[in-house]
């Protein structure tokens, strides 16, 4: 049975946490930021017991959070005795690579490490670390205790057994799992949604529509659940622009560079859901 330690316990982390401990896995979770960390415990919480109340959990589910999901001080403490680490800090490739050159210097070839990063493929994090072969992407959507599917994805040097040890633990957390053959920047879903985002940010940026009346059209038009300027403000605005950065640092094009609507959200703070302003108010 594998010991969990996830690094980085926001939106995503917390939630992350959350699914190996209700699966029966002890699970400890680090963020250095502590009050921010117990708000998204209790957050989760709650909303595992609204899901419960509507019977998409067993009440078990709610009796192995509490048991196996405890919170720690430092990152070595997280790590400790862990045979799986998953990682949820913000989408910063420089924070990013700072936590896993420390943590791999000090955990064992065995110890799989996975990043949750939503674009940053584990190459590039497994380049300046020790035992590559154990890096390995494992993609949760927003939120992970209700969002089914697990993207894995993986550099060639990462053995089989890595893989595997993934793919088994996304399914005992109760997802659905599926694994790219090669690593492609935003995986399977993020990819196409940046196309649909991209295009409804052009829309918005060139003055055709209102944002609200872009996203009712996408809602009514191809029935999707959520519009994608209220899907930007529950996935976080500074996510978007960090992803948008990343690529026109990689192209120079200057038509990647973000929106300057979106610099300005995010320089404001502005993140969308989590801090109560995105594109709508949530005050
Ligand atoms: N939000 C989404 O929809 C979504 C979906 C899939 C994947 N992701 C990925 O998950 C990761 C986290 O995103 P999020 O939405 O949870 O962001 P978030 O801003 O809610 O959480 C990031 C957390 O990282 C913590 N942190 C920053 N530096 C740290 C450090 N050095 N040590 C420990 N903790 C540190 C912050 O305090 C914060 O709590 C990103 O890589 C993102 O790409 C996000």
């Amino acid at each position: 049975m594998e010991k969990v330690g996830v690094i980085g316990g926001g939106q995503m982390g917390s939630q992350i946490a959350a699914l190996a401990a209700m699966a029966g896995y002890e699970t400890h979770i680090y963020d250095n930021d502590v009050e921010n960390l117990k708000s998204k415990i209790k957050f989760t919480e709650d909303n595992l017991k609204n899901l419960i109340d509507k019977g998409r959990y067993e009440k078990s589910k709610l009796d192995n959070f509490k048991q196996y999901l405890k919170t720690s001080e430092t990152v070595d403490e997280a790590i400790k005795n862990k045979s799986f680490v998953i990682e949820a800090v913000v989408e910063r490739l420089d924070v990013k690579l700072e936590i896993f050159e420390n943590i791999s210097s000090k955990l064992d070839e065995k110890v799989v490490l996975a990043t949750n990063s939503s674009f940053i493929p584990a190459s590039e994090l497994a380049k300046s670390c020790e035992h590559p072969s154990r890096f390995i992407n494992m993609h949760f959507f927003y939120p992970p205790i209700r969002m089914d599917l697990v993207e894995i994805s993986y550099p060639k040097e990462t053995n089989k057994e890595t893989i595997e040890r993934t793919q088994n633990l996304g399914k005992d957390m109760g997802r659905t799992v599926i694994t790219c053959k090669k690593e492609t920047p935003g995986f399977i879903v993020n990819r196409m949604l940046a196309a649909l985002t991209d295009e409804a940010y052009k829309l918005y940026d060139e003055g055709i529509a209102d944002f609200k009346d872009i996203d009712i059209a996408i809602k009514k038009g191809l029935n999707h659940p959520l519009g994608p300027f209220e899907l930007s403000d529950y996935s976080g605005l500074d996510i978007h622009y960090y992803a948008k950065l990343k690529i026109f640092n990689e192209t120079n094009d200057p038509k990647d560079y973000p929106k300057e609507f979106l610099e300005e959200k995010v320089k404001k703070g502005e993140l969308g859901v989590k801090s109560g302003k995105g594109f709508y108010d949530y005050s």
